[in-house]
């Protein structure tokens, strides 16, 4: 049996024994309790509270302005939905930069009123502060480096990231640093596929993918992009497994001519 199989809940001494047998982790976001119980259901292994409900739920084009309370609010409904998976959320913007302190206490605010089992950090050695504080309060932390949406108006683009030397070379020394400081995974976004091979195979933990190939320890996607909700965004690593857009509207039409030509509700569909 998977060593997904076999466990009762997925923690993170979990994903690292995945690592180390060669099982691909499986990651994707949730934001709400329905889908989250279907996500579950379906033995994702990590349910990722993203910032990025910042653009598919509120729809803000950055995912700057979602707030603590808000993920907080997001969070607790994925908590009430899951069995199994790990459940990890986005500490988001304005939450924890520059602030050691500011960090810890959002993180325990998120642990604590939303019941979820980890928070996410976008940044390398810069965060270092707020990651040994986070962890010494026996919090787990999954680091993201690449593409860090936060961070789009110092980088100005949502192109691919670390494509040059010096850029790949502070990601591989971010990598390394955030696995010694005591991180138990780190989010890959954007970057070449052989640099992502090349992080994964050199630190020991779990290394997640997100336009970032083949060769690491596990993918994650935006859920609503993977569903084909959300249709004008086409970035090349998004494989689309429905055309939910589509499917909605057409279903959400036929609603609305069933009612404007009386056939809804009909002598069953009443009391
Ligand atoms: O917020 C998010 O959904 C993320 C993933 C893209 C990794 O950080």
């Amino acid at each position: 049996m998977s060593i997904h199989g076999k466990a009762r809940r997925i923690t993170t001494h979990v994903l690292q024994e995945m690592k180390e047998a060669g099982e691909k982790i499986a990651m994707l976001t949730a934001y709400d309790y329905s889908l989250a119980k279907i996500v579950d259901d379906a033995s994702v292994d990590v349910i990722l509270v993203g910032d990025s409900a910042s653009n598919v739920m509120a729809g803000h084009e950055t995912t700057l302005p979602i707030t603590l309370d808000q993920m907080i609010y997001h969070a607790t409904s994925v908590v009430n939905a899951v069995n199994k998976s790990l459940v990890v959320v986005d500490l988001p913007f304005g939450s924890y930069q520059g602030n050691s302190r500011k960090a810890l206490a959002s993180s325990i605010r998120i642990m604590k009123e939303s019941g979820a089992h980890a928070i996410k950090m976008e940044g390398g050695k810069e965060v270092s502060d707020s990651v040994e504080r986070i962890l010494s309060a026996g919090i787990p932390v999954m680091g993201h480096l690449g593409l860090t949406p936060q961070s789009i108006y110092k980088f100005g683009t949502y192109s691919v990231r670390a494509t040059k030397e010096e850029e790949a070379a502070r990601l591989m020394k971010d990598s390394r640093h955030l696995e010694k400081l005591g991180c138990f995974a780190i989010v890959l976004e954007k970057i070449p596929a052989d640099l992502a091979k090349e992080v994964s195979e050199s630190v020991k933990i779990p290394v997640i993918g997100i336009g970032a190939g083949p060769d690491v320890d596990g993918q994650v996607l935006v859920l609503h992009d993977m569903l084909g909700i959300t249709h004008q965004f086409h970035p090349r690593f998004l494989r689309r497994y429905l055309n939910l857009y589509d499917d909605i509207k057409q279903a959400i039409g036929n609603y609305v001519n069933d009612v404007r030509t009386k056939d809804f509700p009909n002598e069953n569909e009443q009391y």
